[in-house]
């Protein structure tokens, strides 16, 4: 099929690469110059695991091309996936859908033949609606048809998700729609691992926003278990691990730490949060609230250990960090909870430096005041206390780590703010592991 990416940020990107991976012949829409030159050369401008290899093989045969144009989508594909941002306004009430709005509204004079558009943007329900009134005034005579297929990948796995995607949801009103649906996403539902959604457009933007949630109410409860267990003595791992044990609770996002962040969790609960009080689902806003406040008070939780496993104030300690993205396997730093722990203890303490293996650059972009090291060994060098903020394999599973570590630093103390590290190699090489919600580990040797 010929199908045009309108959009090619974090989803917009991995997903044009996959539909030309699939056998499409694809055109990416990115209206940032610098952004689609990048695309251009068949790489991205963010690290997102196996995404630069996607692309230059694609962008090298011509099957993925990249322009500022939408003129050239119109003209070049006759299924159009809009995958434009959804930023949260700027009062924090809803979504500002002025990028979903702008795409369509631009695009829709453009075709001249019958075309279906396939939403991906995660929208607040009731923006279909408004999509299709905007596409009946400016789509001319062409037949064009609306669908919403929201994303459902996970940064860091963004590559692989698109291509084996666990769901394919689709919320559309015609037969000639799904007929689309079918056909492009044909190679992925051949393979008969994947579940096909069809459904009616506002089940299709509920489904996806209640997606999130409760994702992001699995994360806060474990969260919220970890101060039960700090005030209690209790290990919050083993109520964890017994609890999804329960095939009714399971044990994905279970991972106690510092809260979720990215682009995608908090702003989308709180736009969820603020329409389903709108809509007057208090039950439902009440919940959502309390899963906000667990994840806001994380990072003062983070803080406070850092500082207890210290041993008090932090005005004298030399800080190494080791992680800046919001999760591994990606450089988006957006709303992270790793650099806003950074920016706390880089309020705090004497001196505090960050290495990531992948985000220094983009956090450098956001906070330039902070210090970074390209390299975990100038990081580490004399550090009083050493902080894991994002799970990197690199951090968590190269077990020469804790031996070379101790070799740099100061004082042998890791805070592991996302429970990753296996502590007994740390412990055994000499290290005070501190991590939410469990017992402070000592050292065995
Ligand atoms: N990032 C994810 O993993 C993920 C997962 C699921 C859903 N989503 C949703 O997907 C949407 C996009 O998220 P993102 O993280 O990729 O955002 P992003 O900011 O990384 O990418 C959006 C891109 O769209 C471009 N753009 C805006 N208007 C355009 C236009 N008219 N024509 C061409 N390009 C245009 C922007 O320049 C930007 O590069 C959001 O609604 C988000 O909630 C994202």
């Amino acid at each position: 099929m010929r199908v045009s990416v309108i959009g090619c940020g974090h989803l917009g990107a991995p997903h044009a690469a996959a539909m030309a991976e699939l056998g499409h012949e694809v055109v990416g829409v990115e209206l940032d110059l610098d952004l689609c030159k990048i695309l251009q050369t068949g790489r991205a401008a963010f690290y997102e695991k196996d995404l630069d290899e996607l692309l230059g093989k694609h962008v090298a045969t011509g099957r993925l091309r990249f322009t500022t144009s939408l003129h050239e989508a119109a003209e070049g594909a006759d299924l159009h996936f809009v995958a434009v941002g959804t930023p949260l306004r700027t009062d924090g009430r809803g979504y500002d859908v002025g990028q979903v709005v702008g795409a369509v509204r631009s695009l829709a004079p453009l075709l001249r033949r019958p075309a279906t558009i396939v939403g991906k943007s995660t929208v607040t329900v009731g923006t279909v609606a408004r999509l299709r009134e905007i596409i009946g005034e400016h789509a001319g005579s062409a037949g064009v048809d609306l669908v919403w297929n929201p994303e459902f990948l996970r940064e860091g796995h963004a590559v692989e998700d698109s291509l084996r995607p666990d769901r394919i949801v689709a919320g559309l009103t015609s037969p000639a729609a799904e007929k689309a649906v079918r056909e492009v996403y044909a190679p992925v539902l051949a393979r008969g691992e994947t579940e096909l959604i069809l459904t009616d457009p506002a089940t299709a933007e509920v489904l996806k926003s209640a997606a999130n949630a409760f994702l992001a109410t699995k994360i806060s409860y474990i969260n919220a278990m970890a101060e039960v267990c700090e005030l209690t003595g209790a290990d919050v791992t083993t109520v964890a691990h017994g609890l999804g044990i329960d095939p009714r609770i399971g044990h994905g996002g279970m991972r106690p730490g510092i809260g979720f962040g990215g682009g995608c969790l908090p702003k989308d609960l709180a736009a969820f949060t603020h329409r389903v009080g709108e809509l007057g689902a208090a039950g439902a806003a009440g919940l959502l609230t309390a899963v906000e406040t667990v994840n806001h008070a994380r990072l003062d939780a983070a803080r406070d250990l850092v500082e207890r496993a210290h041993g008090g104030p932090l005005d004298t300690a030399t800080v190494a960090v080791l992680g800046a993205s919001f999760k591994a396997g990606t450089s988006d730093v957006r709303n992270s909870p790793a650099l806003r722990l950074a920016g706390l203890l880089h309020s705090a303490a004497a001196r505090t430096v960050i290495h990531d293996p992948e985000s220094v650059p983009a956090a450098r972009r956001l906070h330039p005041e902070y210090t970074y090291a390209d390299d975990i060994g100038t990081a580490l060098q004399d550090a009083d206390i050493v902080v894991l903020a994002t799970e990197w394999p690199r951090f968590t599973e190269d077990t020469s780590l804790p031996a070379t570590a101790a070799a740099k630093v100061r004082r042998q103390v890791l805070v592991d703010v996302r429970t990753a590290v296996d502590t007994t190699a740390w412990t055994a090489s000499g290290w005070t592991v501190h991590q939410l919600g469990r017992p402070v580990q000592h050292p065995t040797a």
